[in-house]
């Protein structure tokens, strides 16, 4: 192999560490514990694991939890009416509701209405307009992990060909922008692109999130890429995969994220960061 790995594990340890001396001087100066609030609708399995790992990875930083696990039949209202309620706690800084949503729930309603000073996620169109206009803004947190990654490389991003493959709400399209923002020439593919692995084979930068095993051909990897991996899938004896083939692509690339300990530790560290943005922001 000759690709470097990118640590996101480490990096988001020295996250953490910087936001927990953060919080230790806001106590220092009196002011509040930044606040999180995480809202779980129903049992989906992954959703309860994310969750529960936010909370821990909160607590662990000194910030204020508040935990809301809602059964799978809540309503439109009944949700609406939360995220209202924590809209104005002054306690809470962040408001999370997981997504996938049960089938029933509008999710971009819910979203919609939480207050954009409160959008940890940075999914709110307001954010997410803030953000094309390269304005100080919350930003959605698994491209904002993936721009820390990139950064550690200490590869000069401008110019470079960026392709991310798949165009989701939550990574693929604020990726673009976080991309386009750094500097690079961006495509996006999706599952109307005629050809996959001719695009993968043009980028400088790849970034790849669909959450199907072996979908990029480690082959197919421009010789000195960087490949970011944010798939992870689980395999029937329990491992766990990306969804870039990851020997072959590490032998041709030369910055690699493995999987796990890659973006995923990097993505709930954003959610730290974007938490203490966002009470710096409700200090004033
Ligand atoms: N489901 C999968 N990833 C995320 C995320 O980053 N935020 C929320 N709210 N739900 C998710």
């Amino acid at each position: 192999m000759n690709a470097k790995i990118i640590d996101g594990k480490q990096i988001a340890q020295n996250i953490r560490d910087s936001i927990s001396e953060k919080v230790q001087k806001r106590i220092d100066n009196g002011k509040r514990l930044p606040g999180l609030a995480v809202v779980l609708v129903g049992e989906d399995p992954a959703s309860e694991v994310y969750v529960r790992n936010k909370k821990a990875d909160c607590e662990k930083a000194g910030f204020k939890s508040f935990s809301y696990d809602l059964p799978a039949s809540t309503s439109q209202d009944e949700l609406l009416k939360l995220v209202d309620d924590l809209n104005s706690n002054p306690e809470v800084d962040g408001i999370l509701v997981q997504l996938p949503l049960p089938a029933h729930l509008k999710s971009d309603l819910i979203l919609e209405r939480i207050q954009p000073n409160k959008d940890v996620d940075g999914f709110h169109p307001y954010n997410l307009g803030r953000l094309a206009q390269r304005l100080p803004v919350l930003r959605p947190c698994t491209p904002k992990g993936i721009i820390t990654l990139l950064n550690s490389t200490g590869r000069d991003m401008h110019g470079l060909k960026a392709t991310i493959v798949g165009a989701s709400n939550i990574v693929g399209r604020p990726m673009a922008l976080e991309l386009l923002l750094a500097g690079c020439t961006v495509t996006v593919t999706h599952r109307f692109t005629k050809d996959l692995q001719k695009e993968v084979s043009e980028a400088d930068v790849l970034v790849v999130a669909v959450g199907k095993p072996g979908l990029v051909k480690g082959e197919r990897v421009k010789e000195g890429a960087i490949v970011i991996d944010v798939g992870i899938n689980r395999q029937d004896d329990g491992k766990l995969i990306g969804d870039v083939e990851f020997e072959p692509a590490a032998a041709r690339a030369s910055w690699i994220t493995p999987v796990p300990g890659g973006v995923g530790p990097m993505t709930r560290a954003a959610l730290l960061e974007n938490t203490l943005q966002a009470a710096e922001m409700h200090d004033s």
